[in-house]
């Protein structure tokens, strides 16, 4: 039924716009106006405009605009009336008044409204059904699961009994007609075209949209039946997946926590429900769908959820989809997963709710326990592991609507992957900046080991070797030593001292002597490398593939400007490296003073202690030296 125009026009003027809008997108004063990216178009900076006084938003980006009705009819794929109706609730104002008009919208609705009545109809007989005598098992049941009478009252319970068409004999002694009955999903036609129940033999859990509207039912079997659960098929009323159960009972409670639990079963929820944890809803085991979410969204000012689904279904792609399709819409996700791979409701039996609650405090952000799981798959002590571990988490990182957010989710995962290099914390950093969905293998391979200075100064050091005589008197064999990349450097050096081209065979050789030098050193110490023959030793794959890198990217200047840019180039990364010195030496240095503190040598900690003032003041100089070019 249409609504009245009027009272339409008093609800678009008492609307909040920005309330509504709020609730979709991040928005932001400016002016008069508030301004936010554009949820209807990919963009970078802010052009979507919402204008309080007026009632009207406006992105000047894809030209989109209208008032707070058709925001909401775009945002959530909604026809008008359903608009009005999120408008009116979100902000807590009445229905408008609707009016009939055409014969055919007004059959329809009919038509809904005596679906509707049916099943509420329906809903009483199942009720009636449980208290019946003769349904003893029913009721035993529901007291072996520890469900409360209260509770079987608050979620409307009932019983079906194990009978052939009880439900649909009573509703015809109530003059439900055949039409209906088919269409009420509450029935199945039998190939000789009689009617039976649907339902049999199984407790009925009543499913409601938001407000509180029966549509549909789920069954569960008393025992060991197949299938478990057996829902009503969809109907003019009922739409799967539009629906989250338990909504409209802890709606309000999912308002006040600032965060809903999101559960899989019928009896998870009741489980939650009745130990008095009320901001909950159940998804009734299938994947997250994008009307869930959006509806879910409405309740919460900053959304977020804890997802408390079972362990053994975690990895399976339904609830991968989930993860993905609540980070796109701004959702901070917890994930949450019971000790034993028990269920919400197993666990609270087991435990009680008192440790459910502390587990709910104990729940991961969801990129961390993606991380976790990536850690158990891949072997993260080796580069192309920790490159695979790398590429499961980002493209979770890169759905992460919030900017500021996917950046500290890049953290996280360098953190938790023990990935302490600069570059790759930078590019990462990047790749979640730019909303990247994976990384070069060779990124996160090559950079674990060298760091972003490292890499630049080789650079320019095979690009142009004449540089290389200013590089290797600034760097000195202790510095060298302290590099990461220690094995290329030395290697570089030993090509250039011997006059030798800067070519692949001259560069794998004197790297691949280097390297074996070092593994060795670690035993016997550095001498042993001139003791050791020239016999060829296989290259590491991966110093390999970069040093092939290095010399595919090295480009000889073309000109003296460019042999300036270079130097530049060079000069700041030596600078870099020699700043790293230092802030080691600095760390060591704080070490001893306060190893002299605690051995009561004032004297010696002093002496310490000056000496890292010392440090950090040239540390300052050459620092302003580097900003000033
Ligand atoms: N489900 C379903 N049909 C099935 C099995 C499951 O619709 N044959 C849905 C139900 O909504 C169920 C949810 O998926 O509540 C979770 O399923 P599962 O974990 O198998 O069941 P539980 O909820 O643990 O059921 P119970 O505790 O009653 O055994
Ligand atoms: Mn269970």
């Amino acid at each position: 039924m249409p609504f009245d125009r009027h009272s339409i026009d008093d609800l678009r003027s008492q609307a909040d716009i920005v309330r509504v809008i709020g609730n979709y997108v991040a928005l932001r004063k400016r002016g008069a106006s508030y301004v936010a990216c554009c949820p209807f178009h990919h963009e970078k900076t802010p052009s979507f405009n919402v204008h309080p006084g007026k009632q009207v938003f406006k992105c000047f980006g894809c030209g989109v605009g209208g008032n707070v009705f058709t925001f909401v009819m775009r945002m959530e794929g909604v026809a008008f009336g359903e608009a009005v109706r999120i408008v009116a609730e979100t902000c807590g104002l009445p229905l408008p008044e609707t009016r009939p008009v055409t014969a055919e919208a007004e059959r329809e609705t009919e038509e809904r409204e005596r679906l509707l009545r049916l099943q509420v109809l329906a809903m009483r007989f199942f009720q009636e059904q449980l208290t019946r005598p003769e349904h003893y098992a029913a009721r035993e049941y529901l007291a072996a699961r520890d469900v409360s009478e209260d509770t079987v009252a608050a979620l409307g319970l009932g019983y079906a009994p194990d009978q052939r068409s009880s439900l649909t004999n009573f509703l015809r002694d109530h003059g439900v007609g055949t039409a209906e009955l088919e269409r009420s999903g509450l029935v199945s036609v039998t190939d000789g075209g009689s009617h039976a129940d649907r339902f049999r033999g199984r407790v009925m859990f009543p499913i409601a949209d938001s407000q509180g509207r029966i549509i549909a039912f789920g069954g569960r079997t008393l025992g060991h039946g197949e299938p478990k659960y057996l829902n009503s098929p969809e109907t003019p009323i009922y739409v799967k997946g539009r629906h989250l159960f338990g909504l409209h009972l802890t709606k309000e409670s999912i308002r006040r926590a600032g965060f809903a639990i999101l559960v899989e079963g019928y009896m998870d929820f009741v489980r939650l429900y009745q130990a008095g944890i009320r901001n909950v809803v159940a998804t009734l085991g299938t994947a997250l769908t994008e009307a869930q979410v959006r509806q879910l969204r409405r309740y919460l000012e900053t959304p977020k959820v804890v997802l408390n689904f079972d362990n053994d279904r975690a990895g399976q792609a339904a609830v991968r989809r989930s993860f993905a399709l609540l980070l796109e819409h701004g959702f901070r996700v917890n994930v949450l997963h019971l000790p034993e791979g028990k269920d919400p409701d197993d666990f609270v039996r087991a435990r009680g709710v008192g440790d459910y609650r502390e587990q709910l405090k104990q729940s991961q952000p969801l990129i961390e326990y993606l991380v976790d799981v990536a850690r158990f798959e891949y072997d993260i002590t080796r580069p192309a592991g920790r490159a695979q571990a790398v590429n499961a988490v980002l493209p979770y990182i890169a759905k992460i609507a919030d900017a500021i957010e996917r950046d500290l989710a890049a953290e996280r995962l360098a953190d938790r992957l023990q990935l302490d290099a600069a570059p790759i914390r930078s590019e990462l950093q990047r790749a979640a900046r730019e909303r990247r969905a994976e990384l070069a293998a060779e990124t996160v391979e090559v950079t674990t080991k060298l760091t972003l200075a490292e890499h630049s100064v080789l650079q320019v050091l095979l690009a142009h070797p004449p540089l290389c005589a200013t590089a290797f008197e600034a760097l000195d064999d202790e510095l060298i030593d302290r590099l990461p990349g220690r094995v290329f450097f030395r290697a570089v050096r030993e090509v250039y001292l011997s006059g030798r081209a800067f070519d692949y065979p001259a560069l794998a050789q004197a790297v691949a002597r280097w390297q074996r030098a070092e593994t060795r050193s670690d035993a016997t110490g550095q001498s042993d490398f001139f003791a050791a023959d020239d016999a060829p030793t296989p290259l590491d794959l991966e110093m390999e593939n970069y040093v092939a890198e290095l010399l595919l990217r090295a480009e000889p200047p073309e000109d003296d400007a460019q042999v300036e840019r270079y130097r530049a180039i060079l000069e700041d990364g030596l600078l870099v490296l020699q700043q790293r010195r230092i802030e080691q030496q600095s760390t060591a240095l704080h070490h001893l003073v306060r190893k002299a503190v605690e051995a009561n040598d004032e004297a010696l900690a002093l002496h310490h202690a000056n000496e890292r003032l010392r440090l950090k003041r040239a540390r300052l100089m050459a620092l302003s030296k580097r900003y000033q070019r």
